[in-house]
């Protein structure tokens, strides 16, 4: 361990989190239940893989956003549990092409012990797989859905108590989870959250979140009708009266996205946080996808996809990432965040060159030495051959 990464850590905080184990431990039922080791149960409770769910609800919040509330096809079956800031994906057949959208939960982790998750989707000019919703799911419709993805959490470990969370346009789906869920007492922790939309109108979920704020004390809510600044981050601070440490929670479009992290040095700054924690305590959640940033290419390659004994070749763009071309060219490829840091989509490069934005590749160091990429935020620069693994 670097002693950088020592320094982060806060014993104290560990022995609170043992109180708490302990008296779930103290509550929870003992021993082996019939021959199966509950453990091994737990696990398959919670990551259950994809399953069938039937839309139940549709709540029109305006003309362009909707909320789904979804619940299991098989009634004798829970959705599993989940971290508020976590998503789900949907599975689309959409004339045979499959593809795969994140759309993070804007329930609480309760209301998945009640039967349901609540997903909310914004409808976007030429965005396929929200048109395809809004003109296909209806009340009764069955859709399959993955397990809950995602690493937008509060980790008490690691987190500060004192949240301030960062959201553009529907990025206040998972902070919403969260304040929810600290209103429900399942977690335990402050959060303010700057809520930058274009205008009133455009603040979905404005009574859910006020109604909370009534609830309690520790969520409060500051609308920022525009675009967020380093200012509007560092002044809600003072939301935390004796705050020590303060970690930043970002969810929004890629412009927001973009933005932070230019302004990074000067939020550490002001917040008086070191360049060495920056990682723990500013944490990103976008699905947006990624843009190509590198010089000039030719405009398409040929491309080579091998998928069991199956092979195809297409011309691929070069402005868009791999993932899209495969799913432009109908091949059915794994994908979870789309934004290279799931892994769901890791495939071979067999031959060829590819441009990967330093800022997405979450590669594991043995990956990329071994030519495994992430299709969801790599880019062709030269003919390229590929392995992509094929779904079940
Ligand atoms: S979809 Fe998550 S890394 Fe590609």
């Amino acid at each position: 361990m670097t002693e950088y990464e020592f320094k982060t850590l806060n014993p104290m905080r560990f022995m609170e989190i043992v109180q708490e184990r302990e008296k779930c431990f103290a509550e929870a039922s003992g021993g082996l239940e019939g021959n199966k080791w509950q453990s091994n149960e737990l696990a398959k409770l919670l990551h259950p893989g994809d399953r069938n769910m039937v839309v139940s609800k549709v709540i029109e919040h305006s003309r362009d956003c909707r909320s789904f509330i979804l619940t299991m096809e098989d009634q004798t079956q829970k959705p599993a549990f989940f971290s508020a800031g976590q998503y789900v994906c949907v599975r689309l057949d959409i004339n045979g092409n499959i593809l795969s959208r994140p759309y993070s939960i804007s329930s609480s982790p309760k209301e998945s012990l009640a039967g349901y998750y609540r997903i909310s989707v914004k409808k976007y000019n030429q965005g396929l797989a929200t048109e395809y919703i809004y003109n296909n799911w209806k009340e009764g419709s069955i859709v399959k859905v993955s397990e809950p993805m995602g690493f937008f959490t509060y980790e008490p470990l690691r987190d500060s108590k004192n949240i301030i969370g960062v959201a553009g346009g529907m990025g206040i789906t998972p902070l919403l989870s969260m304040a929810k869920a600290i209103c429900e007492g399942t977690q335990r922790h402050k959060l303010t959250i700057l809520y930058g939309c274009s205008g009133e109108h455009a603040a979905v979920f404005k009574d859910e979140l006020e109604e909370i704020c009534s609830r309690t004390s520790d969520v409060q809510v500051r609308y920022v009708y525009g675009n967020i600044t380093v200012d509007d981050i560092v002044n809600a601070r003072c939301s935390f009266c004796d705050a020590e440490d303060v970690s930043v929670f970002v969810c929004g479009p890629g412009g927001l996205y973009q933005y932070i992290e230019s302004q990074s040095e000067q939020i550490l700054d002001k917040l008086n946080i070191e360049e060495y924690k920056k990682h723990k305590y500013i944490r990103f959640e976008s699905f947006a996808e990624s843009r190509k940033t590198c010089g000039e290419m030719p405009e398409y390659v040929n491309f080579t996809v091998k998928i069991r004994d199956k092979v195809m070749n297409f011309k691929a763009r070069t402005d868009v990432t791999i993932l899209r071309s495969l799913e432009e060219n109908a091949v059915p490829a794994l994908s979870g965040c789309r934004g290279g840091q799931c892994g769901y989509c890791r495939s071979k490069l067999l031959s060829g060159d590819v441009y990967i934005p330093e800022k997405t590749d979450g590669r594991r160091l043995a990956d990329s030495k071994y030519s495994y990429l992430h299709p969801c935020c790599s880019f062709p620069i030269t003919d390229i051959e590929l392995e992509v693994p094929s779904i079940k």
